[in-house]
């Protein structure tokens, strides 16, 4: 396995329509709580809406053979980006600065992973979220039934917050190391 990691702009993100579309019937399939939610949910409602309106974007894909195999989609946005008409993330007043990092869209798959891949990408991913001096608050967001990513998550720093939409989401959290200069 000879694998790539490759950076991609925003205007190469169509390279992902078909990884992401992959992502969201995996999360379907896991789903017990609304899972028909997930039938609106697609690279063209999800993962160009999320690159148009975020503020900074980062999307990492894993290549083996120039096929790829698996990506991060990671964004800085403003924090009311997530109070809309489909559900309020998390309470605004509980993040001071005006915009919030967030680990968007993960996915490697399913013969590719338990090798260290999914690590790296998470490591990259937050590596390039703690360059934002002025954003303190990071988000994740995970669907209903997938223990796995869950767990993943916690084992990497962080913590579960609530569930909104009556438990479709699981809202994880973690906060800025302020770093200290003397
Ligand atoms: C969640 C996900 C991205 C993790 O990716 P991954 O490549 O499997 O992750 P890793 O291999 O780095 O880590 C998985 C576990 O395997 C273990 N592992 C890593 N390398 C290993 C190896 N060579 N041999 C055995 N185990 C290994 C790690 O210890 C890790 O356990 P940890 O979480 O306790 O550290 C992946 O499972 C996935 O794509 N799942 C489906 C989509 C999904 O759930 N996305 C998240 C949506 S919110």
């Amino acid at each position: 396995m000879k694998l790539k990691y490759e950076v991609l702009p925003d205007e190469k993100i169509e390279c992902c329509r078909e990884i992401c579309n992959e992502l969201m019937a995996f999360q379907k399939s896991k789903s017990y709580i609304t899972p028909e939610l997930f039938d609106n949910m697609n690279f063209e409602t999800r993962l160009i809406p999320s690159i148009n309106n975020a503020v900074h974007n980062y999307t990492v894909v894993v290549k083996d053979d120039d096929q790829i195999v698996g990506y991060v989609y990671s964004n800085i946005s403003p924090k009311e980006a997530y109070s809309n008409e489909f559900a309020t993330f998390f309470d605004l007043s509980s993040v001071n600065r005006d915009h919030v990092g967030c680990l968007s869209q993960f996915y490697i798959k399913e013969e590719y992973r338990q090798y260290g891949i999914g690590s790296k990408l998470f490591h990259m991913s937050m590596d390039w979220i703690k360059q934002f001096d002025d954003v303190e608050d990071y988000f994740i967001y995970v669907s209903n039934g997938n223990t796995n990513a869950l767990e993943f998550y916690k084992r990497k720093g962080f913590t579960v917050s609530h569930d909104i939409l009556d438990g479709f989401i699981t809202v994880l959290r973690s906060k800025r190391e302020i770093g200290c200069n003397h």
